[in-house]
Formats: C-alpha cells, structure tokens, sequence
C-alpha cells in the first residue's frame, strides 16, 4: 500500500473467547468430540425457550412496524418504559426517554463508546477483563488497555486503592468501567465497594461506565443493584441488555442508560456524539426493543428471572464442590452471571505439564499448538485435546494471573457433572505430570 492502512489499534482486537474456536475445529476435525464451555451462549448451550416469551414473539411477527426502522435512539414507547423503570428504583437517579440509546446489542455499544472518545482519553479497566471492552479500549487508543486489580484473595473484588493510585497518577484516565456481576469472575459488588469507586470518580473529575448485562442475575444472598442506585451526581454510561437475561445473544439489542447526563457539559457533548454516531447507520433493530416492555411487564417475568439466578446459584455450588481440595488453585464461588473463574496458585504451572492424548495426531497436533503459548493456555490445549473440553485461558482476560473461565451453562445434568468433575481431575493429573 503507498499508505499504511493498518489502524494503530488494530494489533489490540483480540477474543480469546472466540479465538479458541478455530483451534477446537483443528481439533474436532482430528476426531475429537467437543464440549463448548468457552462462549456465554445459554441458547446455543440447550437453554429452552420459554413458552410465554416465544408468544410474544409471535405476536410482533404479526405487527408490520416491527419490521420497519426506528427513531435513531430507538423506538419511544420502549425507551419512556425504560425510564420509568430507571426511576421506579428506591433512590435512585432519575432520567427521561431521551436517556436511553439503543444499539445492536452491548458489543455495538461498547465500540461506539470507545471509539467516540478522543484518542488520549483512557477509561481504566478491570483485569482479569472481558475482552470486548479491553480489545475496543486498547484499539481507540492504540496502546495497551489501562488496568486495575480484581483481587482472587478477596473474592475477585476490585482493589479500590489500586484504582485510587492508577486515577492518581495517570492524568489521561477520563473514566472507570467496572462490571457487576462480573465477567469472567462472576463477582457481585457490595454496595459500599461501589460508592468508594463513585467517589473516586467523583473527586478526580470522571465518569464511570458500569455493564449492568447480568445485573439480573444475582444469586441469592447477593445485592441486586443497578447504578442508578448508589453513582449519585457522577455522570455515568449504564450499559444493559437482553442477550443474557430473557435469553436471547441473537437479537443483538442493548442499549445505554444515560445518568446525571447535565451535570458536566463535556460529558453531555460526548453523550450527544454518540446519538450523532448512530444516526449515521440509521437505528438498532427495532423488533427486539418492542418485545423488552412486553416481556419486562409480564408478570411472569420476575418468577423467570428468579428460577434462572437460582439455576445458576445451584450449578456454581456444584463446581465449587468439584474443586474442593484443590491446593493447586484459587477456587472462588461466583455471586451471579453464569461463569466460573478457576486460577492456579503462582507457580503451579510450568512448560513440561501435559496431559495423556490416546490418538497420535490429535496429541501431535497439541504439542505443535503448545509450543511458546502461556502455561495456563498450555492447560486449556491439553485439556482440549485430551477431553474435548473448550475453555478459555485466564490470560486472555487481559491478566498476569494463571488460571481459567468454565461456563455454568450444561443444561444436561449428567453431562455439567461430568464437565466439573473432569475439569477437576485435569488438573490434579497436570500439576503432578
Ligand atoms: C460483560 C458482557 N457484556 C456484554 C456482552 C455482550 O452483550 P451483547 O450480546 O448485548 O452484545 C457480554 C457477552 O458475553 C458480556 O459478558
């Protein structure tokens, strides 16, 4: 090319989530029979529809306007009932329609959100990270995403006075992102944990970006907060969404709740370049924005969302008994969302570990794989090749420590124990290779 073409942030797009899929057909194609515990999909995992849902479903099929565009932001009706629901909440910030915009799921806003920023504002992450902020961070700035600890020796909270410091000292840190419950820890965050990072932003003159996707699915036991309940005056982004909860990953649609939008006039041209932005490619999918009020208000609803938190509360309860023992890692219980984060105490791993393949190719094509890979990725390569199992390695959470992410997503009962208890023995069988 006369130019380069090449985006400075291009090296940064990285989804280990996805990447590992490419490596997992290789392997597939080799003869080995694949268990996908790497993607969040609850659909793609065997999750039923529910029956009442699908109704409503077929009903918009049958209301013309659902095929048609929307408005910009996306379509009123729904954006005025999530408002009200935004101010239904015991003190919490109040906003209007004009609040909400629409996108093609969280991942089309998360681009959108970086990428409108200027290039020398960074927004501080927490690592381990969930790639698609991480990746859409590190690319709109062309350097590597900017980090804060989630600490594994409390429960994978975030250390609030690395975030402090990190603020403190990196004057280009315009924002704080933090995810409750988390991916791919699966950390709830208290309440007094949250207001000390709104007071962080709020002393140092930033807002904060809080992906509120598994929001409704919180384990008992665990506070079940949204934003607008403990930010107070900080300007803030609430990024929320439909794939995890109803479920449905396919209608790509979330959208962005815009708190305390007027109280800092950058932070409101910022919010208004966004709008700007989307108006470009015309609006979101407007099907799925007119099924959210009526699912939302069904009174079903609230019954649904509670069995599918308790489903999950019962399933990481069985991993964690999987991993009972186990000095070889760090095995904390998650508070919500429906993934299960396991690291190995440093020093466990090295480069000799493997673990027995049966078939000659498939193991030939694995220590080809594994050769100057990180040691917990050396794991989940063995581990694929010798059980078929699909996870994704800790360090591609944009992380130092060693270790794993498991879905909590089987729905075959028999097949979860046999996924929790082989994890298990994999481990116990590689450290001692
Ligand atoms: C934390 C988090 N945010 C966003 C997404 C993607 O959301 P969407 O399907 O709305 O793009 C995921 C998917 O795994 C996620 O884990």
């Amino acid at each position: 090319m006369r130019r380069d073409i090449v985006h400075e942030g291009a090296k940064n797009l990285r989804y280990e989530i996805r990447e590992i899929v490419t490596v997992a057909h290789q392997v597939r194609d080799l003869g080995q029979e694949i268990t996908w515990e790497n993607i969040g999909d609850p659909v793609q995992k065997g999750e039923a529809i529910t029956p009442w849902i699908r109704d409503i479903l077929h009903g918009l099929i049958d209301t013309p306007i659902s095929f048609a565009y929307c408005d910009t932001a996306g379509v009123r009706e729904t954006r005025e009932f999530l408002a009200q629901h935004v101010n239904e909440r015991p003190s919490g910030v109040q906003i209007t329609a004009d609040d909400i915009i629409f996108f093609n799921g969280i991942g089309d806003a998360v681009a959108r959100v970086y990428g409108g920023l200027k290039r020398e504002a960074r927004v501080l992450g927490p690592s381990p990270a969930y790639s698609t902020h991480s990746s859409a961070e590190a690319a709109h700035s062309g350097y590597n995403h900017v980090t804060y600890q989630l600490d594994p020796g409390n429960g994978w909270l975030p250390d609030v006075d690395d975030i402090r410091k990190r603020v403190r000292y990196n004057d280009s840190i315009a924002g704080i992102l933090l995810l409750s419950p988390d991916n791919p820890t699966g950390a709830v965050y208290p309440r007094e944990l949250l207001e000390e990072i709104a007071q962080i932003a709020r002393e140092f003159g930033l807002f904060i970006i809080a992906d509120e996707i598994y929001a409704h699915i919180v384990y008992e036991g665990y506070p079940k907060l949204h934003m607008s309940q403990w930010i107070g005056d900080v300007p803030a982004l609430t990024m929320r969404g439909i794939s995890k909860e109803v479920p449905w990953p396919g209608a790509r649609c979330g959208w962005l709740e815009v708190l305390n939008r007027n109280v800092d006039e950058n932070f409101a041209t910022y919010v208004n370049s966004l709008v700007a932005a989307k108006r470009l490619e015309v609006c979101s999918t407007t099907l799925p924005q007119m099924a959210i009020p009526r699912i939302y208000s069904d009174p079903r609803y609230a019954g649904h969302l509670e069995r599918r938190a308790s489903m999950f509360a019962r399933r990481a309860q069985e991993a964690y008994e999987a991993f009972e023992g186990c000095d070889a890692v760090i095995s904390n219980k998650p508070g919500g969302a429906f993934y299960y984060t396991i690291m190995f105490q440093d020093g466990v791993l090295n480069s000799h570990q493997s673990l027995p393949i049966d078939d000659p190719r498939i193991r030939a094509r694995i220590e080809q794989l594994v050769e100057g890979v990180t040691p917990d990725k050396r794991f989940v390569y063995y581990l694929m090749g010798a059980t078929g199992i699909v996870i994704v390695p800790l360090t591609g959470f944009q992380c130092d420590h060693e270790g794993f992410r498991f879905t909590l997503l089987e729905t075959d009962d028999a097949k979860r124990a046999w996924v929790f208890r082989t994890l298990r023995e994999a481990i116990d069988q590689y450290v001692g290779s």
